[in-house]
């Protein structure tokens, strides 16, 4: 059985810069031997965290449906905005919720690769950091090497891909080598 992986974006905006850099990935995963599916966070509204919310309706329907989906993959690829030189609220309050679901969690034995693209000339690299510390306290392995797209606004061509040449080898490399490990540990 193929290596599933579960791609999405940090971000719900319409014309969202992290979307498509979520897209670019999922096109090159594909490419890469994985089954892939590209999720929209649009797709999984949620209340913001809240314990008297939780206490009075337990975990958001949306979280248990994001929750059963990631059970059915093997990795994750993310592609998270940096607002203030960390993770959007969007990415944060989607973590916070999955980790209130006990027994089964999604996040456990998963790998995932972390990007970012933003109209800045760092491309999200802080939040990347704030992302993998959160993934980690969660049981998630990442990828030692991430991709940030600076100046993200100009950076895709029309077919979807990233223009710069080298940025769009190193995007088919990370997602040649996430498909690699997530593979790997499947079989073990
Ligand atoms: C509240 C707020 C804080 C932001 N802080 C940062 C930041 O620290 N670094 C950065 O590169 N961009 C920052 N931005 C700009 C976002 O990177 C930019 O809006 C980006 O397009 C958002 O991601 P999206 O296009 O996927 O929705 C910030 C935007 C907002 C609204």
């Amino acid at each position: 059985m193929s290596t599933r992986i579960l791609v999405f974006a940090g971000s719900a905006r319409r014309d969202s810069l992290n979307k498509r850099l979520a897209a670019a990935l999922a096109a090159a995963l594909s490419d890469a031997g994985a089954e892939v599916s590209l999720i929209d966070l649009a797709d999984f509204e949620m209340p913001l965290y809240h314990g008297d919310w939780e206490s009075a309706h337990g975990v958001p329907e949306a979280a248990t449906r994001l929750n059963t989906l990631m059970l059915s993959h093997d990795a994750l690829a993310l592609a998270s905005p940096e607002n203030n030189a960390s993770i959007s609220a969007l990415m944060k309050n989607t973590l916070d919720w999955l980790s209130r679901i006990k027994g089964g969690e999604g996040f456990a034995g998963k790998t995932a690769l972390l990007t970012a693209a933003s109209p800045g000339a760092l491309g999200g690299l802080r939040g990347l950091n704030h992302l993998r510390d959160i993934l980690h306290s969660l049981g998630v392995g990442t990828l030692p090497q991430t991709l940030a797209v600076s100046r993200a606004h100009e950076a895709f061509t029309d077919e979807g891909g990233l223009s710069n040449e080298r940025q769009q080898g190193q995007l088919v490399q990370l997602a040649t080598r996430l498909v690699a490990v997530a593979s790997a540990l499947k079989a073990a």
